[in-house]
């Protein structure tokens, strides 16, 4: 599958951005075991024009990660073409993502990200505009409607459309007008949130729609490698896109992509070697918040930074699920503040799964 000129190979597995998750260090992580693309956490493009620098360190590209998109938000045309510039000249990412699909309140209550389902002429002018800006290829994230995934959500300029044409079909058509160059769909609407699954069939319609011709990615409740197989087989997507399965198991990619490409599970990754990981991604977090360079100039750079932001992917891992009495060691990993104590404490889990088998 291509983007422009970026070859992503055959049957591509992306890292979904996520806020607070998706930094360099993990993003480097998910790209060695596998990851065909990876995405940074959505940048406020009102702060990166404020030249804010937790926004800046934000947007630092590693050569090793790429192909890397940067995805950013705003809620109006010149802050986000002002932003798609910045990103553009300082980082350099391969390509630009737009976030039309973060449901929280201080983002999608304010207009942006899945806001925008409710303005979508908006959102139309500003992808028109974002492409027009930058030389990069621009790209889209986004879901199925606000609130009900049909005609209702339709703007009135919009109709009439043809009867029954659920809403993100037309928009996919749309976007595609404007100049972006793939289009990833979360398959739920804004009102739900992570409640309930994601909607799949609706995604496979956008993919099976002979207007479009840009990429499509799915995503949304993609776990295991049998998923992801079926994603592409059901659905006909052009990639997958895969955002909570990874915490805890940056090597999940590794797994999915031996059996995209072979048909069988990677059976390579013992115990031992998962937990060697776990402590690797812990020592990287921290290097990342010690080593944050200028842009972090004025931040506390400790190794409390690193721990806080790792210690919520360990104690989500599925290497723990089904101890018994777990619960205190999750708590104290989500207490721990030093790289030592987190150690000790997956050594503690590492026993108790052993005795446990
Ligand atoms: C903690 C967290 C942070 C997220 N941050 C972003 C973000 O910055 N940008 C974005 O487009 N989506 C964000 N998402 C949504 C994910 O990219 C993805 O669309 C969603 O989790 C569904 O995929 P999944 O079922 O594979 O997790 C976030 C999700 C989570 C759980």
């Amino acid at each position: 599958m291509k983007i422009r000129d970026i070859n992503l190979g055959n049957e591509p597995v992306l890292l979904a951005p996520m806020e607070d998750v998706t930094d360099q260090a993990f993003r480097l992580l998910c790209k060695e075991f596998g990851a065909s693309m990876v995405y940074s956490e959505f940048v406020s493009a009102d702060a990166l024009i404020r030249n804010v620098n937790r926004s800046l360190a934000k947007i630092r590209v590693d050569d090793r990660e790429r192909p890397v998109a940067i995805q950013i938000y705003g809620r109006d045309v010149e802050s986000m073409v002002e932003a798609a510039r910045i990103v553009e000249s300082e980082a350099h990412p391969d390509l630009l993502d737009i976030n039309f699909g973060c449901p929280v309140k201080k983002v999608a209550g304010k207009g942006a990200g899945a806001g925008m389902l409710r303005t979508p002429e908006l959102m139309l002018d500003i992808a028109r505009e974002v492409v027009k800006a930058v030389k990069i290829p621009v790209t889209v994230k986004t879901r199925l409607g606000w609130d009900v995934p049909s005609l209702y959500d339709m703007p009135a300029e919009w109709l009439p459309v043809q009867e029954g044409k659920p809403f993100i079909l037309e928009l996919a058509e749309r976007l595609q007008d404007c100049g972006i160059e793939a289009l990833t769909i979360h398959g739920r609407t804004r009102s739900q949130m992570y409640q309930g699954e994601a909607d799949w069939t609706l995604i496979g319609e956008v993919k099976h729609n002979p207007r479009i011709h840009i990429p499509i990615i799915g995503n949304g409740d993609i776990c295991t490698a049998e998923e992801a197989r079926q994603a592409f087989d059901r659905y006909g997507v052009d990639a997958v896109m895969i955002g909570r399965a990874t915490f805890g198991q940056p090597w999940l990619f590794k797994d999915v992509r031996t059996y995209l490409d072979t048909g069988h599970h990677d059976d390579t990754m013992n115990l031992d070697w998962k937990f060697a990981v776990l402590k690797r991604q812990v020592q990287q977090s921290v290097a990342y918040s010690l080593n944050a360079d200028n842009a972090l100039k004025e931040r506390k750079r400790t190794e409390l930074g690193g721990i806080i932001h790792v210690r919520r992917h360990l104690a989500n891992s599925p290497l723990f699920k089904g101890i018994p009495d777990f619960r205190q060691t999750r708590i104290r990993i989500l207490q721990a503040t030093t790289q030592e104590e987190l150690f000790a404490l997956l050594d503690e889990a590492k026993e108790k799964i052993e005795r446990n088998n």
